[in-house]
């Protein structure tokens, strides 16, 4: 007879359990904790690239490793021999998904070294998607991005939009990305989520993008870089609201496209006048032309991650602003030295 303890482990479903690509960085990191708290079991992979500064990366880092059910492995997937090794590192992987969310981001860094955004976000992705074939890995969760819809005059983005008008290298990488997923849906059953997101800020964000460059910059009394007039607007998405996008999106679905957007676009230029408020300080802006690269305006129709994911935003955008200054303001001393935060 099984002794009464060992009975009722018997019944204890196994932790569910995931790998998590791109753990370091700002969506993978919160992600990663959101798993993690839930009890589930996450593997997290990240080759800590120099895209912006280490210091940040190492700082989400630590917060996982705090768990004992998250396993760290730096691996690089747009390499075969490194995926295969750390593969072969797991003792019988189980995982119910792979959360793809490893990328070269930036858009506008895109145009000066395009490469590297092909490296990542296509021959990754390819690794990854074949990575769930070979392994009979049920199910892929791949991070996309708003601007997959690229030059478009149609002012709310919703899923089916044509994505053929990229205007970065960085957006025709997510389209490829997308494009492979697709591929490996038809020809092997694979059940894909494709998540695009929305222009995601909040606290330990990224510093190569606004909300963080313009925190620093008022906080700190130095001129901000503006492009173009600051009309431009983005579907800003609190970085919360993201990560449990993501939990959402870990269903059946076949194959789905998911916008997830904050739902209350806002222009760069109200963003800025909020953060000075919030920081009692008047901005300094240095402007500049218009950025090629850059989509002039962002709304998600979100639609359909509100019905089939049960997803909707919670964070407003000012409480998401007010969130990430008292963050920057508490890890003044060693944030303020990012390098990407005042330089291009
Ligand atoms: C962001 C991310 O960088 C992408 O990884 C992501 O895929 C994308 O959101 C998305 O939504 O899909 P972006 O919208 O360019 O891209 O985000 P920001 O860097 O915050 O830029 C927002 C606006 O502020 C842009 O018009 C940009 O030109 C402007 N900006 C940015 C400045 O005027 N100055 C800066 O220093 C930075």
């Amino acid at each position: 007879m099984i002794p009464r303890e060992n009975a009722m482990n018997d019944l204890t479903p196994a932790p569910r359990a995931f790998l998590l690509t791109g753990c370091a960085g700002f969506i993978g990191a919160n992600t990663t904790r959101m798993l993690l708290e839930s009890g589930a079991q996450v593997v997290g992979w990240d080759n800590l690239n120099d895209a912006y500064a280490a210091a940040l990366k190492q700082w989400r880092l630590e917060r996982l490793q705090e768990f004992p059910n998250f396993r760290f492995m730096k691996v690089d997937i747009s390499r075969r021999e490194e995926i295969l090794a750390a593969w072969n590192a797991l003792s019988s992987p189980r995982f119910e998904a792979i959360i793809h969310l490893a990328a070269r981001a930036g858009v506008r860094y895109s145009v000066e070294n395009p490469w590297t955004y092909i490296e990542t976000n296509c021959i990754g992705t390819l690794n990854l998607l074949e990575l769930c074939r070979v392994r009979s890995i049920p199910k892929c969760v791949l991070a996309s991005s708003s601007s997959v819809y690229g030059e478009t005059s149609v002012p709310i983005l919703s899923e089916d939009l044509p994505t053929q008008t990229p205007c970065s290298p960085y957006a025709a990488s997510k389209i490829a990305g997308e494009g492979l997923a697709y591929a490996y849906h038809h020809l092997h059953g694979l059940d894909v989520s494709i998540l695009r997101f929305f222009t995601v800020y909040g606290p330990a964000g990224r510093p190569d993008m606004s909300v963080l460059r313009f925190v620093h910059a008022i906080a700190e009394e130095k001129p901000l870089r503006l492009y173009g007039d600051g009309r431009q607007v983005r579907d800003f998405t609190y970085i919360d609201d993201i990560a449990r996008g993501v939990f959402c999106s870990l269903k059946k679905v076949g194959l789905g496209t998911f916008n997830l957007g904050g739902g209350a676009p806002s222009s760069v230029r109200d963003m800025i006048r909020i953060i000075a408020d919030h920081l009692g300080k008047a901005p300094q802006v240095e402007y500049h032309p218009s950025h090629p690269a850059d989509m002039e305006s962002t709304q998600a129709d979100i639609s359909r991650a509100r019905s089939v994911l049960g997803w909707v935003p919670n964070v407003a955008f000012e409480e998401g602003l007010k969130r990430t200054i008292a963050w920057y303001l508490e890890n003044r001393s060693w944030v303020r030295s990012l390098a990407t935060l005042s330089g291009e």
